[in-house]
């Protein structure tokens, strides 16, 4: 008998108060993941037309996604409020808005894949409301930091879909298996590498990369001839990361002052699932999981991987 995704609720501390939230969130990968293979026949490829807070086009996909993740989120009766890549304001679930858990999350990352048939993927974590006696949920329940977190993960729509999620008890990866429609367990207990493989990052952008990471990416080619993948979606990024060891990064840069990737929706979770995955993940010089976070839509730069291509790309 498989392991199946249910059986995270045997898992640490918040297995079993997270388990119909992260069943909500499998639900909710499952149907991204029908939409993304129909898209094609529905006419669902393209811009949705509008721009998203972050001043970006926003495909119809992402749309879809955010829709069926919130509907998901509502459903399971325990989420009180979303914090989405996709909506500016945080939205509250007016019939639950008592509930404990707030969910953060990045519904369609690495939607530029999307007309390439590539690899695209759903980031997410989970805090607890801390504004108890308030009677919404607010904006500075989301803004813990990472240390917080309490349960965190990614969904991989690849050549399979793959939920690898962690409620702080190390990190286990589910596929989803078509011929019983359920996630069973096929990547437990996942472990970085302390030194691997490839280094991840859109190399173009390196003349104009700050705090100097143009000659520390240079030095560390020079150092551990280490090979370059690059998929352009976070998730895709990181879960090779995570298998094969490495560095995923995205530093600040001229155009991205402060960094492109999304703190409480990208860099948060990741950094959860690498911290937990026994790599390292940092930040302006800082744990990503030790950035106070001050805003909902905030960037900041991000290095995450193993502890030995980390250390010698920043050292
Ligand atoms: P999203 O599609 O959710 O906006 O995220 C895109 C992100 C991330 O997935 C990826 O690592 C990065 O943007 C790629 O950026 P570049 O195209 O600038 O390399
Ligand atoms: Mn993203
Ligand atoms: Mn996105």
């Amino acid at each position: 008998m498989p392991t199946t995704l249910n059986n995270i609720a045997k898992q640490g501390v918040n297995g079993s108060t997270m388990m119909p939230v992260i069943q909500g969130v499998g639900r909710a990968a499952i149907e991204i993941a029908a939409v993304l293979r129909g898209a094609v026949f529905r006419g669902a490829l393209g811009e949705a037309g509008g721009e998203n807070v972050q001043g970006e086009q926003q495909q119809m996909l992402d749309v879809l996604s955010d829709e069926i993740f919130l509907e998901e989120m509502r459903s399971t009766g325990f989420v009180c409020a979303v914090g989405s890549e996709e909506q500016e304001n945080l939205l509250v679930i007016e019939e639950y808005s008592h509930a404990d858990y707030l969910v953060l999350v990045d519904p369609l990352d690495g939607s530029s894949n999307l007309d390439v048939d590539g690899p695209v993927g759903t980031i997410f974590s989970i805090v607890k409301r801390i504004t108890a006696n308030a009677d919404q949920p607010l904006v500075s329940d989301t803004l813990q930091s990472g240390r917080n977190v309490i349960a965190a993960g990614y969904v991989l729509y690849g050549p399979s879909t793959m939920l690898v999620c962690s409620v702080g008890d190390g990190v286990h990866g589910y596929t989803f298996n078509p011929a019983v429609a359920r996630f069973e367990l096929s990547h437990p207990d996942m472990r970085i590498p302390e030194t691997g493989g490839y280094y991840s990052v859109n190399e173009s952008n390196k003349d104009s990369w700050l705090d100097g990471m143009g000659e520390n990416l240079k030095r560390m080619k020079a150092d551990t001839g280490l090979g370059m993948r690059y998929v352009g979606a976070m998730v895709a990024d990181m879960h090779r990361t995570i298998l094969k060891g490495g560095v995923f990064l995205y530093p600040a840069d001229n155009k991205n002052k402060t960094g492109k990737l999304r703190l409480l929706y990208e860099a948060i979770p990741m950094g959860f699932i690498m911290e937990q995955a026994g790599g390292k993940s940092v930040s302006s010089g800082i744990a990503v999981l030790d950035i106070v976070p001050e805003a909902l839509h905030q960037r900041v730069p991000v290095y995450l991987g193993s502890t030995t291509n980390v250390d010698s790309l920043l050292g």
